[in-house]
């Protein structure tokens, strides 16, 4: 297995390229399955999680082909033979389970492996299941299985969801674009991935509005055609760079991406102290003074990103008093709070609340990554370590972010990848 080596000290001072969206490409990769013909993504970021994808589109039956020139894929829905994500690919990566909506739209079946939980939480997909059996859907799960049926095709319906759920969204935006009639779907996610499916979406003849908002309406067509999209950048690699630059007293400015999909987190950057400055397609984070801590709270878009609470906890340890932040999107989100007090953070946990003490001196040590955000926060927090970090298990760092290790080199980091020995 692979590891992280990073000697901190060096400020991170330059520019990095943004890239294509994990959280935006997953879903819209899996709505290719909606079309006969050969849908064009471009901006698809190189990630594992994206490998995974590709293997379960072949699985399905469906040709993929990747070029490197703008990250283009190619997926020509035309031979789909299938209608199961095997429990292997599926519990390397729960976002298999984005095959229900489509799979049940296009064919009136799916099998699908229920996807388990994963480090962060128990990840339940019932708010999925319950809007697919209001378009029309049976569902019977055995074995460790979904099996969904929809013999006389979906029909559209008002959906409520009890909580704005992305994955969910997903699914049934995928499944009402092919429905007789329209739907309405109340209380939906309204992250800027999903935005960007309803626009890849239409892209392929859907008609849908309200995207972006807490009410989603869709008017079933008969088929859709070839998609034709560029995936949007990624926010949370985004805000992952930026924060890394103020970690290390510096200044970092991230290429490709507009300051609107990432308010909530730029304003809590802003009363830390950061100064932050934007351009139609950047935005810049110069460490000027001692950072002030802050009281966060993870909240669904366009709150503050459950996906930036690793991140920023590190950046607080250097916060000059207390900070705290509440995580109340996933159960168990808090798993690199142990590996930050190995480099020395003070951070207490009391229930879903994570009170973090600063500023400290950090120092290198051995640390492990437990989950793709945490990988993230660990190597926030080497950079800024006295002396060298060793993050082990970075396996779950490469499901996320494109190259980080290059891009992190480019700005000054010390980073290198070596075998674990
Ligand atoms: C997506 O996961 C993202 N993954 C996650 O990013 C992100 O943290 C999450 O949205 C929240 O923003 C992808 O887009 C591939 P949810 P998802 O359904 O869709 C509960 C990363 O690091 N819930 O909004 O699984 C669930 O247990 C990953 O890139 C139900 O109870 O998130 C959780 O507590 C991590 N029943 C909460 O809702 C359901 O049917 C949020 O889950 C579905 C969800």
């Amino acid at each position: 297995m692979d590891r992280l080596r990073i000697v901190g000290g060096n400020p991170l001072f330059g520019s990095v390229e943004i890239s294509g969206a994990k959280n935006a490409a997953l879903p819209i990769l899996f709505a290719s399955i909606l079309s006969k013909q050969k849908s064009i993504i471009k901006n698809v970021p190189l990630l594992a999680d994206i490998n995974t994808t590709l293997k379960v589109l072949d699985s399905l039956g469906l040709k993929t082909l990747f070029k490197l020139d703008e990250n283009t894929m190619e997926i020509d829905g035309s031979s789909l033979n299938a209608h199961e994500a095997p429990y292997e690919l599926v519990s390397t990566m729960r976002a298999s389970v984005l095959v229900l909506g489509p799979l049940l739209a296009r064919k009136g079946i799916a099998k699908v492996s229920l996807p388990g939980g994963c480090a962060i939480g128990a990840r339940p997909v019932d708010i999925h299941l319950m809007a697919l059996e209001k378009l029309g859907a049976t569902f019977v799960i055995e074995s460790g299985y979904i099996e969904g049926k929809a013999p006389n095709g979906l029909r559209g319906a008002k959906i409520n969801f009890p909580f704005p759920s992305v994955g969910a969204t997903e699914n049934t935006l995928m499944a009402c674009v092919l429905a007789k009639g329209k739907s309405e779907i109340h209380n939906v996610a309204r992250e800027p991935e999903i935005v960007d499916l309803a626009i890849a979406l239409r892209s392929m003849g859907a008609k849908i509005s309200g995207e972006g908002t807490s009410v989603i309406y869709v008017e079933g067509v008969e088929s859709l055609h070839a998609m034709n999209h560029r995936v949007a950048p990624d926010r949370i690699e985004a805000a992952t760079f930026l924060c890394a630059g103020l970690m290390t007293k510096g200044k970092v400015t991230v290429n490709g991406i507009s300051a609107e999909f990432m308010t909530s987190a730029l304003d809590f950057l802003t009363q830390a102290g950061a100064k932050i400055s934007d351009t139609p397609t950047s935005i810049t984070a110069e460490y000027v003074k001692e950072l002030s801590p802050l009281i966060i709270t993870t909240e669904p878009f366009p709150g503050f990103p459950t996906d930036m609470q690793a991140q920023f906890m590190a950046l607080l340890t250097q916060a000059n008093g207390n900070s705290i932040i509440s995580e109340t999107i996933f159960e168990n989100r808090f798993m690199h709070v142990a590996e930050l007090i190995r480099l020395g953070s003070k951070i207490k946990i009391k229930g879903n609340e994570a009170i973090i003490t600063g500023p400290v001196q950090l120092t290198g040590a051995k640390v492990m990554a437990t989950d793709l955000r945490a990988s993230a926060c660990l190597i926030i927090a080497g950079l800024a370590a006295k002396g060298e970090t060793f993050i082990s298990r970075v396996y779950h760092l490469d499901r996320g972010y494109e190259q980080i290790e290059m891009k992190l080199t480019k700005l000054g980091a010390k980073i290198f990848r070596e075998k674990e020995k």
